[in-house]
C-alpha cells in the first residue's frame, strides 16, 4: 500500500512536471509571439539636399531626400518602431509629414510646419520616432511646408506583421507607382506668385509616374516609367497620389484592376478599369496580367479630374506595362521584339466627369471581417457641419490683383475662417506648454455663422474671415463631421485629409445636406475606413470618427493651393484619465522657432 502510494505519488509529481514544463513552454510561446509582434526598431536617415534633375529639356536644381527623386522608399512593418533622422542641408526650411500614420500619442513626429513643429532649419536635424500601431498597407511621406513636397515625397510601405498574410491572394511582386506633378519653374517661386498677385497658380507642366513625364511629352521618351511583368501572375500596384494639385484618374489599358485597399485600409475587393484618386490618397489594386504574352504592350495613363473654372495641368502621363519578352533561345514565331510591338491605349472619363468620380467612390466599402472590423462609432457625442470652399480676401490698397476681381485675392476657408498658421512656434508646443492663449482661440464654429444655399446661387459677399481657431474635443468623444462643399466661386471637389485618426465615411451626397433625410442613408455597417475623403464637387461627406489620440491634429484640403489660401483647420484632443491616454513629452531634439 505504502508503495503503491509512492508509485502513484511519483506519477502524480511526473504528470506535476510535466504540466510545469507545457505551462512554461506555452509563456515561452506566447512570449515569443508578443516579442514579434512588439516589431523591431528601424533607422533611416533623411538628408535633405540639393539635385539637378533633368525633365521636358529642362535641368533645374530640386530639393530631395538623399538626392534621390522621387525620395526613398520607407518600409516598416506593422508593430515596428521607426526612427527617421532628417538632416536639413539645403537654405529653405523643412519639416516631413509620414501621412495616414496614425502617431498614437507621438504627434511631436507627425511633421505639419508650426502645427506640430517649428520646421528643421538650416544645419539642423530632427529624428521622427513613432511605432505603426494597427496599421498596415500603402501610405507615403512628403514635406510639409509650403509647396516643397512638389519634389520631397516618397513611398511609406507598411507590411503585415511576420507571419500575417493579406485578405486577398498574394501577388508575386509589390510595385509602387507614385504619381507626382512636375513644374519646370520653382514651386515655391509659382506658390509666392500666387500669393503676391492674389490670382490662381501657374500650372504645372506634366505629371509623372515614379518622377517620369513619358513619351505624351517633349523630350521625355527616354523618361518613361516601364513595368515589366510575366504573363499570369498577380501584381500588387501600389498606387500613390503625391501630385500638389490634381486629382487624377488612372488606367491601363486592355487590364482591369481589383481594388483592395484604399488609405492603408482593407476594403472589399471591386473590379474597376480606372481608378480616381484625390491628392494624398493611396489605393492599393491587383493586376493580372493575361495567360500568356500578348506580344503588345499596353499604356498606362493618368490625368486629372477636374470641375472647375481655373487652369489646369491637363496633360496626361503615359507609362508603359510590357511582358518579358520569351526566353532567347525558344523561337516562337509569334513573339516579336519589343519594338515592334504595337501600343495600345485605353481611354479615360471625361475630364469634368463628376459622375464616374461619385460612382467610383461609392464602390470603397471596409472589409468588416472578425480580423478587420470597421469600428464604426455607432453613438456620436459631437456633431459638426464644416462648409469647405473658396472665398476671397481684399487686395491692399495700391495693389492690382488677379483674384476673381482685379480688387480681391484668392481665398479659402473652412466655415468661413481662412486658417493663419503661427510663426513664432507651434500648435502642439504652445498647447502642451500651457501658452496657447496667445497663439490660438478654441472658437472654431461647429455650423456656418451665417447658413446660406451652399451649393445654389452664391452669396454677394464671399469675404472669409481670417484665425487661428481650433475646436477642442475631450478623450474618447465620437465626432460626425459633414462636409459640405460650396459652390462660391465654382463647385470643385476637395480632398480632406485628417491627420492622427483614420475616419469612417458614413454618407455622401449631391446639393446640400439635408440633417433630417441624409442620415437615415447612412452606413454604419461597412463604411471605407481612410484618411482622406474628395467632398464631392457641389455635394457633401459625412464622416465619423473616435478622437482616441490625444495632440493636435490639422483637418485641410490636400489641394496644396487650397491649403495655402488657408482650407484648413485643426482639432486639439485633450489628454484621457489613465497614463496611456496621454500625449508623451516632446524629445529632446523636437525643433524649436
Ligand atoms: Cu499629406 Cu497635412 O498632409
Amino acid at each position: 500500500m505504502k508503495k503503491l502510494f509512492v508509485q502513484y505519488s511519483n506519477i502524480y509529481m511526473a504528470t506535476c512536471v510535466l504540466h510545469y514544463l507545457l505551462v512554461a513552454f506555452l509563456i515561452a510561446i506566447s512570449y515569443n509571439i508578443d516579442a514579434a509582434s512588439a516589431g523591431i526598431t528601424r533607422h533611416y536617415q533623411f538628408d535633405i539636399q540639393l539635385k539637378n534633375i533633368t525633365r521636358l529639356c529642362k535641368t533645374k536644381t530640386i530639393v530631395t531626400v538623399n538626392g534621390k527623386f522621387p525620395g526613398p522608399k520607407v518600409t516598416a512593418r506593422e508593430g515596428d518602431n521607426l526612427q527617421i533622422k532628417v538632416v536639413n542641408h539645403v537654405s529653405n526650411n523643412i519639416s516631413i509629414h509620414w501621412h495616414g500614420i496614425r502617431q498614437l500619442r507621438s504627434g511631436w513626429a507627425d511633421g505639419p510646419s508650426y502645427v506640430t513643429q517649428c520646421p528643421i532649419r538650416t544645419g539642423q536635424s530632427y529624428v521622427y520616432n513613432f511605432t505603426v500601431t494597427g496599421q498596415r498597407g500603402t501610405l507615403w511621406w512628403h514635406a510639409h511646408i509650403q509647396w516643397m513636397r512638389a519634389t520631397v515625397y516618397g513611398p511609406l510601405i507598411i507590411l503585415p506583421k511576420l507571419h500575417q498574410s493579406y485578405p486577398f491572394p498574394k501577388p508575386y511582386k509589390q510595385v509602387p507607382i507614385i504619381f507626382g506633378e512636375w513644374f519646370n519653374a520653382d514651386p515655391q517661386a509659382v506658390l509666392q506668385q500666387a500669393l503676391q498677385t492674389g490670382g490662381g497658380p501657374n500650372a504645372s507642366d506634366a505629371h509623372t509616374f515614379n518622377g517620369l513625364p513619358g513619351p505624351l511629352y517633349n523630350c521625355s521618351t527616354k523618361d518613361t516609367y516601364k513595368l515589366m511583368v510575366k504573363p499570369g501572375k498577380t501584381y500588387l500596384l501600389r498606387l500613390i497620389n503625391a501630385a500638389l494639385n490634381d486629382e487624377l484618374f488612372f488606367t491601363i489599358a486592355n487590364h482591369t484592376l481589383t481594388v483592395v485597399e484604399a488609405d492603408a485600409s482593407y476594403v472589399k475587393p471591386f473590379q474597376t478599369n480606372i481608378v480616381l484618386l484625390g491628392p494624398g490618397q493611396t489605393t492599393n489594386v491587383l493586376l493580372k496580367t493575361k495567360p500568356s504574352n500578348p506580344n503588345a504592350t499596353f499604356y498606362m495613363l493618368a490625368r486629372p479630374y477636374f470641375t472647375s473654372q481655373g487652369t489646369i495641368d491637363n496633360t496626361t502621363v503615359a507609362g508603359i506595362l510590357q511582358y518579358e519578352p520569351h526566353s532567347k533561345s525558344s523561337k516562337n514565331p509569334h513573339s516579336k521584339s519589343s519594338k515592334n510591338l504595337s501600343i495600345i491605349k485605353p481611354s479615360l472619363p471625361p475630364i469634368n466627369s463628376t459622375s464616374y468620380a461619385a460612382n467610383f467612390t461609392k464602390m470603397f466599402r471596409s472589409l468588416a471581417s472578425s480580423t478587420f472590423p470597421a469600428n464604426v462609432p455607432k453613438s456620436v457625442d459631437k456633431k459638426y457641419f464644416f462648409t469647405v470652399g473658396l472665398g476671397t480676401n481684399p487686395c491692399p490698397k495700391n495693389q492690382t490683383c488677379q483674384g476673381p476681381t482685379n480688387t480681391t485675392k484668392f481665398a479659402a476657408s473652412i466655415n468661413n475662417v481662412s486658417f493663419i498658421l503661427p510663426n513664432k512656434t507651434s500648435l502642439l508646443q504652445s498647447y502642451f506648454t500651457g501658452k496657447s492663449k496667445s497663439v490660438f482661440m478654441t472658437d472654431f464654429p461647429s455650423a456656418p455663422i451665417f447658413p446660406f444655399n451652399y451649393t445654389g446661387t452664391p452669396p454677394n459677399n464671399t469675404m472669409v474671415s481670417r484665425g487661428t481657431k481650433v475646436v477642442v474635443l475631450k478623450y474618447n468623444t465620437t465626432v460626425e463631421l459633414v462636409l459640405q462643399g460650396t459652390s462660391i466661386l465654382g463647385i470643385e471637389a476637395h480632398p480632406i485629409h485628417l491627420h492622427g485618426f483614420n475616419f469612417y465615411v458614413v454618407g455622401q451626397g449631391f446639393g446640400n445636406f439635408n440633417p433630417a433625410s441624409d442620415p437615415k442613408q447612412y452606413n454604419l455597417v461597412d463604411p471605407v475606413e481612410r484618411n482622406t475623403i474628395n467632398v464631392p464637387s457641389g455635394g457633401w461627406v459625412a464622416i465619423r470618427f473616435l478622437a482616441d489620440n490625444p495632440g493636435v491634429w490639422l483637418m485641410h484640403c490636400h489641394i496644396e493651393i487650397h491649403l495655402s489660401w488657408g482650407l484648413t483647420m485643426a482639432w486639439v484632443v485633450l489628454d484621457g484619465d489613465l497614463p496611456n491616454q496621454k500625449l508623451l513629452p516632446p524629445p529632446s531634439d523636437y525643433p524649436k522657432c
